[in-house]
């Protein structure tokens, strides 16, 4: 048989994925696992965005879309949020396109700009999906590592030092999976400061924005001068309200990098299913209250979990603010994170995710959700303090 693809057959899968497979498995076995792995919400799709499905079906919205690159009120109303809430002018006809969920939209933005050879920068610990996605589309992913002995700060020169005359983007994710860091407007600038010396495109990933803590505020890289013309920004309804099964996220950005990105939408997956575009509308307009309520209750279960995982000997846990997600280390343990990993769930009933799945850099960590029931986190940090000296 002929060779199989070489640039898919060098990805990995991903390991998130794989890793909340197998726990689903041993729980439908009989074992008491703590599910901790994953990255879905386990909070329901609120009922007034159901509603609207069930009725857009009633009305016949099970054929292709029209357009195909997002229903028009759809469109508007992306735009109208993008202004209300990021501050970011983009035009609904033409610098939008719906996808199904937030992967898609990264996907096709780095598909969109991306040619043989280009270099594209990611900030490590990064999402298991970036390095990958990067090489599918033709790129070469280029880490820059960040350190949790400086709570994963970004600075100008850490990035300029892996720029080089092949860069063409970097890619921004905040709030951060796995981290759970905010950029500062600090961080924000220093981004900005690289992106327009070496004329960078920038992609942001703002799937968590309405996951973040303290009163902390959300920055759009977009929204700052000069960047508009270079910077993708990507979102979707997956963790904001709790849709992660209904495939709904987006692409915005400059108008000729979308058309390149509605062309390779129309020429591969078409398009988002119709009438989750009209659950989307019933989203976007709906009231803000339904994400404030969700971010407040995972705030409470970080506010629970950080100390909690402290208190524990040989566990240290920085504090999160935003996304749903704590990477806690094991400084006194010799094990890699994926024997890590392997022991919490072998000796605690712990599922998670070892962080090496997120770059060198994550070696020693491991991703623990805080997207599940305050119970389950209660019964996590008992069984933890159980045999964490065994770790
Ligand atoms: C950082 C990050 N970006 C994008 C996504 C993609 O979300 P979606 O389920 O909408 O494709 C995820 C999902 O886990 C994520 O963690």
């Amino acid at each position: 048989m002929k060779e199989l693809s070489r640039v898919v057959s060098s990805i990995p899968p991903s390991e998130t994925l794989a890793v909340s497979d197998k726990a689903k498995a041993l729980k439908a076995a009989g074992y008491d696992v703590v599910a901790l792995a994953g990255g879905d919400p386990d909070f329901d799709t609120p009922d007034y965005i159901t509603a609207a499905a069930f009725q857009a079906i009633e009305n016949g919205a099970t054929h292709y879309p029209a357009p195909m690159k997002g229903i028009t009120p759809l469109l508007e109303a992306i735009a109208a949020k993008m202004q209300a809430d990021n501050g970011v002018t983009v035009k609904p006809g033409s610098d939008i396109v719906v996808t199904p969920g937030g992967k898609w939209a990264l996907f096709l933005a780095l598909s969109a700009i991306l040619n043989p050879g280009d270099e594209v920068l990611y900030l490590e610990p990064v999402w298991v999906s970036y390095p990958p996605m990067i090489a599918l589309a033709g790129g070469t992913p280029v880490a820059v590592t960040l350190s949790a002995d400086d709570n994963f700060r970004i600075t100008a020169d850490q990035l300029r030092a892996k720029v080089t005359p092949r860069t063409k983007a970097l890619m921004v994710n905040s709030p951060n999976n796995p981290t759970g860091r905010v950029i500062t407007q600090e961080e924000l600038d220093a981004i900005v400061a690289v992106a327009l010396e070496h004329d960078l495109y920038v992609i942001s990933d703002e799937i968590y924005e309405t996951v973040i803590f303290d009163g902390r505020k959300h920055l759009s890289p977009a929204a700052v001068a000069g960047m508009a013309e270079r910077t993708l920004t990507i979102n979707g309804l997956s963790k904001s309200h709790a849709m992660t099964g209904w495939r709904l996220g987006w692409l915005a950005g400059p108008t000729p990098i979308m058309k390149l990105a509605t062309q390779m939408n129309s020429q591969t997956v078409s398009s988002a299913a119709n009438f989750t575009m009209h659950a989307a509308v019933a989203a976007l307009k709906g009231p803000k209250e339904v994400t404030r309520a969700m971010c407040a209750e995972y705030q409470q279960r970080r506010d629970f979990m950080v100390p909690a995982l402290n208190a524990i000997p040989g566990v240290e846990c920085l504090d999160i603010e935003g996304a749903f997600y704590l990477f806690p280390r094991f400084p006194n343990s010799r094990r890699n994170s994926a024997e890590l990993a392997e022991a919490l769930i072998e000796k605690a009933g712990i599922a998670s995710v070892p962080g090496g799945a997120f770059g060198k850099s994550g070696e020693g960590h491991v991703r623990f959700t805080i997207a599940t029931a305050m119970k389950d986190l209660e019964k996590a940090v008992e069984k933890l303090a159980k045999v964490a000296h065994e770790i």
